[in-house]
């Protein structure tokens, strides 16, 4: 049985694909490295790629080919959707965490960028430190691919999320966009994609954890190229107000339970719950990266309300991710099978 595929991209689905080449061998570092219509060009064949996946159709464009897949830090959706992904593209994903391998002990990021570069086609890492990742995409011959750079951003998810705004809701430029919780690498991301996507963006942060000034930046120089605005705030009701979606994300990661323990008093304002939900527009939607700590910064009642996109985040990651190895990666020639040929001439052009 096939599935009904969201009305918000039928226009994508109706559309011919732009030429996709010039992705070949680009690293995904930061989606701020690729214009709105490059972000936009890479959702339109995430798009047309899910319908092919609702089709039940194989898309096998990359056999023989490799992905790995380095993790220092734990995860569910990042993992099962590059490795299932891949899989659906007709390649292969290794999973590697450090520990398991010489990096970091024995060898440094370097070296480990040069060896795995023989051996795949393109690199996916979750890494603490950004600094990590920009050295691995710089000593690394394929492309490199960032799945969280835990102190700075996370763009594969918010680009991801303007995939699943778009299915929503039919259009991202000219919405209205409130981040609600820490200044972390999850704001990042979101503040500065929707405000390169053409959006609004209100953000609400704490005074113990604020927006960094390098992030307000790039999202005003994205804002004043768009006419849009960002606004920050300490106030969630205000952040909520005039917003057609309302993202958060988790307040502590692995931190000892003092930190737990502090974090849950200084942020309860900051909680996305039924109260603050009656100060929101009416027909305003729920987003959340996840995994989420229910009762900390959101409710059971919202992310299981009916304003709640968060398992369609989750699934279009797998996606979104499919479009962006199999863009940067690239083919050499057109499959035989004729549905997945206006794909192969994209890619090819
Ligand atoms: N949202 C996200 O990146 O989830 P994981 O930490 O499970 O990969």
């Amino acid at each position: 049985m096939t599935r009904a595929q969201p009305t918000g991209t039928a226009h994508l689905r109706a559309m011919p694909l732009p030429s996709l080449a010039k992705f070949r061998g680009r690293d995904w570092v930061t989606d701020q490295d690729y214009s709105r219509d490059e972000l936009l060009e890479l959702i339109h064949l995430a798009v047309v790629l899910k319908d092919l996946w609702a089709r039940k159709r194989v898309t096998a464009f990359l056999p023989g080919r490799h992905l790995g897949m380095i993790f220092e830090d734990p995860s569910t959706r990042t993992r099962v959707s590059f490795e299932t992904g891949m899989t659906e593209l007709g390649g292969h994903a290794v999973y590697l965490r450090p520990g398991e391998m010489h990096l970091p002990a024995r060898e440094s990021i370097a070296d480990t960028a040069r060896v795995l570069s023989r051996f795949f086609d393109a690199i996916e890492a979750r890494t603490h430190k950004v600094s990590a990742l920009r050295e691995l995409a710089a000593f690394a011959t394929v492309p490199v691919i960032n799945g969280e750079a835990g102190d700075y951003d996370h763009p594969i998810q918010s680009v991801t999320d303007a995939l699943t705004i778009l299915e929503y809701g039919g259009r991202i430029e000219g919405e209205t966009m409130a981040f609600i919780g820490n200044g972390d690498c999850m704001c990042n991301s979101v503040v500065m994609t929707f405000t390169r996507l053409g959006m609004n963006v209100n953000c609400a942060v704490p005074p113990h954890f604020p927006l960094r000034d390098e992030i307000r930046a790039i999202a005003e120089e994205n804002c004043s190229r768009w006419g849009t605005r960002l606004l920050v705030t300490e106030d969630p009701v205000e952040a909520v107000a005039d917003a057609d979606y309302v993202y958060t994300s988790l307040w502590w990661w692995e931190d000892p339970p003092e930190y737990v323990a502090e974090i849950r008093r200084k942020n309860r304002a900051l909680q996305v719950n039924e109260e603050l939900w009656e100060r929101t527009k009416p027909g305003a939607r729920f987003m959340h990266c996840l995994p989420a700590v229910r009762g900390d910064e959101v409710t059971d009642g919202i992310i299981d309300g009916p304003m709640s996109m968060v398992w369609d985040m989750a699934e279009n990651r797998k996606h979104f991710q499919k479009a962006v190895v199999l863009a940067l990666v690239g083919i050499e020639e057109l499959p035989s099978d004729p549905d997945l040929q206006p794909i192969g001439r994209a890619l090819l052009s």
